[in-house]
């Protein structure tokens, strides 16, 4: 396992190393740090299966399109003479941890830590300039008239500022442990104020 992680480092570096949708190797980095962290008090699941799920878990994410995804994570898998059996847990954790695809109850305990650290990333300082990044590279209005408030529709503007409503202020309350939910928190109460702010300015 430890040969293995450090392939995927490798790997992982290489591939995101131009990515600026917010999905760059020091967002691999940062889950995987996070995730760690949530794991030394949770102490639940193999902390070496938690580290390669983080590394990987954006490896198949579709969306990130300025990535060249010809190599899929299956592929790398069986190129690097892996396991069936962790072949599969691998594909299954990862392909379930998006917010948007995923299906949480396929998750194992492991992965789920991962996907809390990954929605911690979307939060705060980092994931208020995350979503910019990503809006700004894929055509999005920094914000629309109308949209400060929840929406009752997923998804239903396309401006970055819409995506707060959308998803990002949604995920504090959908954190699967206890020291996700409490560093979300935080994190949650910052984004609001800078949402507190933007309104303010933004109707001056
Ligand atoms: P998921 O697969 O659950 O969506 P990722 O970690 O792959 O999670 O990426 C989600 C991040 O991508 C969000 O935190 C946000 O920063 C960015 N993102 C995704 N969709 C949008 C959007 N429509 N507008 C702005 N940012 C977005
Ligand atoms: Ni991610």
């Amino acid at each position: 396992m430890e040969q293995l992680i450090k392939e995927a480092e490798i790997f992982v570096k290489e591939r995101f190393k131009e990515e600026v949708t917010g999905h760059d190797w020091l967002h691999m980095e940062r889950v995987r740090r996070q995730s760690s962290l949530i794991w030394e008090k949770e102490k639940n699941g193999d902390p070496l299966y938690v580290d390669l799920v983080a590394l990987l878990h954006d490896v198949d994410d579709r969306k990130l399109a300025s990535v060249d995804h010809a190599l899929t994570l299956k592929d790398w898998l069986v190129k690097m003479d892996v396991q069936q059996d962790l072949i599969s847990k691998l594909l299954t954790d990862t392909s379930n941890i998006s917010f948007r695809k995923g299906n949480q109850s396929l998750l194992s305990s492991e992965a789920l830590i991962v996907q809390d650290a990954d929605r911690l990333d979307a939060l705060g300082a980092i994931g208020i300039a995350r979503a910019f990044a990503y809006g700004a590279k894929n055509g999005q209005m920094i914000c629309k008239e109308g949209d400060f408030t929840e929406q009752d529709q997923y998804g239903n503007t396309d401006s970055t500022l819409a995506h707060f409503y959308d998803k990002l202020l949604l995920l504090k309350d959908r954190m699967n442990t206890k020291t996700g939910r409490e560093l979300a928190e935080q994190r949650h109460r910052f984004m609001r104020s800078f949402l507190c702010q933007f309104e303010k300015e933004w109707k001056e």
